[in-house]
């Protein structure tokens, strides 16, 4: 009984204690998975196991890959897909380099003002919601295309798990239950009839996925074509066209990934590799690392009034020119060479000062001569022959569209809402764009998404990426300083508490609970608006980081159900 008593008590006191901030700087304290030589960490334990299994048979990393992407179309369908798009970094065994873009194209029938009415003005929700919001997926042609290139095991057997996963199901989780309660009603509105995800699901329930399973099939005993034309594209135009889309198969058979050079920077002695446009993720970090870098910002401590100002300054600059210089390199000149040269981020970062924050009014993007959703999902990958690869893979929103595709078993992206709709108008995540993102026929949109590969003395050293939209970029941003200038193992640095800054709204966002409240009063009197109530999580990262044993650390971000697996 007095052991009850004392329990109850020291229960009483922690919950009433004021919970002050964690300091997450700790020196390399490893505190998550770890494994010799392969591990995947995404957003579902099933696809990261699904991943790990191809190594084990002998795969590498880019089977695995497949394999793990197309697992997390089952098993997390709230941004896994088969209807989306998505990037890939990757860094083989011997230091080659590259990426891959798979991301989604606007549809011949679009046009620049497809979402505003008579009067010019956006048309609230029809670049986010039904079947106008889609654009022509590529996560399939990706896939095919990485199997091409670096695949060593046969494409049927790297699908074949997944088939199995959906027609046995899948385990409901309490986040997954409590997305879906919050999203159903959108699911009937769009469709207008029940979809498979429409039922009061709980926690512990599995769902089967068998028209997926169906689907899955056809890809592999077809190929792309399996998706691309016959049966599936005609169930996706029909229905895409019958719920007033403008989606043809002549632009389902058209899609076709492509390979890009990634954005390649050095910070100290790190050599980081990330995506290049029409990503703007690789760009930006460039830009921030390269205005922190004369700064000896693992001073100022983790989290500190300093390296918060610093930060959000370096990211207010760096964000001013996404907005106004970036798009799909396809259709926009972009200076790329110049806008991520110390030289023009460092002039850029002349007018910061310490006492008083930089009204993001008075600053527009740097004078050079010459959107989107939390609902992406990231994977990282290392294989046990040294190849690594950094993936991220989005419908855009929670569900994308919500444009579900019964008779396929899988939703529609609603990318087309990362188009700049209107230039100089917000899109879902507060992103200003300019004529650089407009949309046209063909175009792809400008993305956020940041899978990010860094080096170290020419070898690999972490693996990181992140969903969150336009705060992808800060995440991973983040994320690296923490475990380089703030001595964190990978699984603490993934926890650590986020800001994020980008330009527009005028705002500092902070992760509920992570920051004391004198930080945020020492901010504001310098000038600083900040935000932390009812403020959302910010990036959900999964990360692989190289131990100096040669080890791998996995860091799973406990705000998901995410998980690392591996041998
Ligand atoms: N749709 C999210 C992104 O591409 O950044």
């Amino acid at each position: 009984m007095k052991k009850i008593l004392t329990l109850i008590t020291i229960f009483f006191l922690f919950t009433q204690c004021k919970v002050a901030p964690v300091d997450y700087a700790q020196n390399n304290k490893i505190t998550g998975f770890i494994a010799d030589s392969s591990m995947v960490v995404s957003a579902r334990e099933e696809a990261s196991k699904i991943g790990v299994a191809i190594m084990k048979k002998g795969g590498n990393a880019f089977d695995a890959m497949v394999a793990t992407e197309l697992a997390l179309a089952v098993a997390y369908p709230f941004a896994g897909n088969i209807g989306g798009g998505g990037f890939m970094v990757y860094r083989t065994h011997d230091g080659k380099t590259g990426a891959l873009d798979y991301r989604e194209k606007a549809p011949q029938a679009a046009s620049k003002n497809m979402y505003l009415d008579e009067n010019g003005n956006i048309i609230q929700g029809k670049s986010t919601l039904g079947a106008m919001a889609v654009g022509v997926p590529g996560t399939v042609d990706g896939l095919f295309k990485v199997h091409q290139k670096f695949g060593s095991l046969p494409f049927s057997e790297l699908i074949q798990p997944s088939i199995d996963l959906a027609n046995k199901g899948v385990v409901v989780t309490k986040k997954q239950a409590e997305r879906l309660a919050d999203y159903r009603h959108f699911f009937s509105e769009v469709n207008g009839t029940k979809i498979i995800l429409d039922n009061d699901w709980k926690e512990g329930d599995t769902i089967k996925y068998v028209m997926l399973a169906k689907t899955l099939e056809r890809i592999r005993d077809l190929g792309r074509d399996g998706f691309y034309k016959g049966e599936t594209a005609e169930m996706m135009v029909n229905y895409v066209q019958k719920l007033g889309g403008i989606i043809t198969k002549a632009d389902l058979e058209n899609y076709k990934a492509k390979w890009r050079t990634p954005i390649e920077f050095n910070y100290k002695d790190l050599k980081i590799i990330s995506m290049s446009p029409p990503s703007s993720g690789g760009i930006c970090n460039a830009q921030i690392f390269k205005a922190i870098e004369p700064f000896n910002i693992a001073s100022y401590g983790h989290n500190s009034l300093k390296s918060v100002q610093l930060l959000t300054e370096a990211e207010r600059r760096a964000y001013a020119d996404r907005s106004y210089y970036l798009g799909d390199p396809d259709f926009v000149k972009i200076p790329i060479d110049t806008l991520i040269s110390s030289k023009y981020v460092q002039k850029r970062m002349a007018s910061f000062s310490w006492d008083k924050a930089t009204p993001s009014s008075t600053l527009k993007h740097g004078k050079i001569t010459g959107y989107e959703s939390d609902e992406t999902t990231h994977y990282s990958i290392v294989d046990q022959y040294g190849n690594s690869i950094s993936a991220t893979t989005t419908l855009n929103g929670g569900y994308g569209s919500k444009v579900f595709v019964s008779e396929g078993g899988f939703f529609l992206n609603n990318e087309m809402d990362d188009f700049s709709s209107k230039p100089g108008t917000p899109n879902m995540f507060g992103l200003i764009g300019a004529e650089a993102n407009a949309i046209e026929p063909g175009k792809r949109m400008l993305s956020s998404m940041t899978p990010t590969i860094v080096e170290k003395n020419n070898r690999f050293y972490m693996s990181v990426g992140s969903p969150g939209g336009s705060t992808i970029i800060t995440s991973v941003l983040q994320t690296i300083l923490n475990v380089y200038e703030f001595s964190m193992g990978m699984q603490d640095a993934v926890n650590a508490p986020r800001f994020h800054h980008q330009w527009l709204p005028d705002v500092v966002t902070f992760e509920p609970k992570g920051f004391d409240s004198l930080l945020l009063n020492q901010l504001q009197e310098k000038g600083y608006q900040t935000k932390q109530e009812n403020s959302v999580i910010l990036g959900k990262v999964d990360a692989i980081l190289r131990l100096p044993n040669g080890k791998l650390e996995g860091g799973a971000d406990y705000r998901g159900d995410d998980k690392a697996a591996g041998f």
